[in-house]
């Protein structure tokens, strides 16, 4: 495994040790790597208001774009399932935002193997600046 992706792993772990997911017990933590070379983590903060909810995807890249970094190099997603984690429709969007047509989603697992695709294959037909 690259070294990359090693550290983003470590911080997702760490992220999803912070979830607050006392609705679903669905822990996610997920971790970017901006253009900057710094990574910024996050996991997902339910509300008793289940549409508050925001997922751990989200929590990240805002912690990014709220230090000024604009453009996400990578991502990777944890959760404590037996399949690669994907992330929901509206986190693609967001990640879509940030993203150019070299970032790279990594999709984890429990047990830490990952799935790997481009923002371009996970949301093709993306809405975007172009549209406005
Ligand atoms: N969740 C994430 O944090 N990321 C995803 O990509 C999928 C879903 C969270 C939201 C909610 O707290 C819990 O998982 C169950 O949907």
């Amino acid at each position: 495994m690259d070294y990359e992706i090693k550290r983003l792993l470590q911080k997702a772990k760490q992220a999803k040790e912070n979830s607050y997911a006392p609705y679903s017990n669905f822990n996610v933590g997920a971790a970017v790597i901006g253009k900057n070379g710094k990574i910024y983590s996050g996991s997902n903060v339910e509300n008793s208001s289940y549409g508050l909810t925001i997922c751990a995807e989200r929590a990240a890249i805002f912690k990014m774009v709220n230090d000024g970094e604009r453009e996400i190099s990578a991502i990777l997603i944890i959760g404590d399932t037996e399949k690669f984690l994907p992330p929901c429709g509206a986190c693609r969007q967001v990640i879509s935002e940030f993203s150019t047509n070299n970032t790279m989603v990594y999709m984890c697992n429990k047990h830490e193997k990952f799935k790997k695709m481009t923002v371009e294959e996970l949301i093709p037909l993306k809405f975007s600046i172009d549209f406005l």
